[in-house]
């Protein structure tokens, strides 16, 4: 069984969005999927995945207290892939979701702020984890005849200089994230053929790697 762990200390950065879109595609490539919604019971995320009834999807809901009984659980009823869709809370949830993570997604924008705020995600988030953590720029400007828009690449080269992973893919400011969700669709399914969805299949490939590399926990 692995963990991936998209968590982030800011609110609407994408943690929902690609929590729920690594999920469908894993559950596609025919594993079995538990998710892990730490904003319960006022989370999207479980909303979202409950009102797509024909998956078969785990719900784990516990409380930072019983972590240890839920990744028993879902070890017990042969989960391949736990994901956990992360809320900005505090500390808190950094210091008790990250180490359970064989990967750790988090999502961020190329603001001011968001650059800003990468120090708050690392002044909570274990130094024993930072290997298994890859920034996930979201919300990017668009590509251009296949070449990453320029700001992109700066604040990639913002992170990698201060010795950071950053996810290969980025995810571009797109409506179809947003529209396909009114539906209970993902982008894949919503718009098969559109830039969201080539990012979506891209990221899930690339997670499968990343996965592969790492040790079964
Ligand atoms: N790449 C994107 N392009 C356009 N809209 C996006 C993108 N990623 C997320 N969104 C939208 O931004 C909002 C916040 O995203 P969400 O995943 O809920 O963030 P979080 O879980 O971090 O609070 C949602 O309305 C979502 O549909
Ligand atoms: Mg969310």
């Amino acid at each position: 069984m692995q963990t991936i762990g998209v968590l982030a200390p800011k609110g609407g950065v994408g943690k929902t969005t690609v929590s729920i879109h690594t999920a469908i595609k894993a559950l596609e490539s025919g594993r079995k999927v538990a998710i892990m919604d730490t904003d319960y019971p006022q989370g999207s995320m479980t909303k979202l995945c409950q009102s797509r009834s024909s998956d078969d999807l785990i719900y784990l809901n516990p409380t930072t207290h019983n972590l240890d009984k839920a990744f028993k659980q879902a070890r017990d009823e042969a989960v391949d892939l736990v994901i956990i869709d992360g809320t900005p809370k505090t500390s808190h949830n950094f210091q008790h979701y990250a180490p359970y993570c064989d990967l750790i997604l988090s999502p961020m924008r190329t603001s001011r702020q968001d650059r800003e705020a990468v120090g708050d995600t690392l002044s909570v988030i274990p130094m024993s984890v930072y290997d298994r953590l890859y920034f996930l720029l979201n919300h990017s400007r668009p590509k251009r005849k296949g070449v990453e828009n320029t700001k992109t690449q700066q604040v990639r080269e913002f992170l990698t200089a201060n010795d950071l992973r950053v996810c290969p893919v980025a995810l571009t400011g797109l409506t179809d994230y947003e529209d396909s969700l009114e539906f209970n669709q993902t982008v894949t399914e919503y718009n098969p053929k559109g830039t969201a969805a080539t990012e979506i299949n891209e990221l899930w490939h690339w997670i499968v790697e990343e996965l592969n590399n790492g040790k079964e926990s």
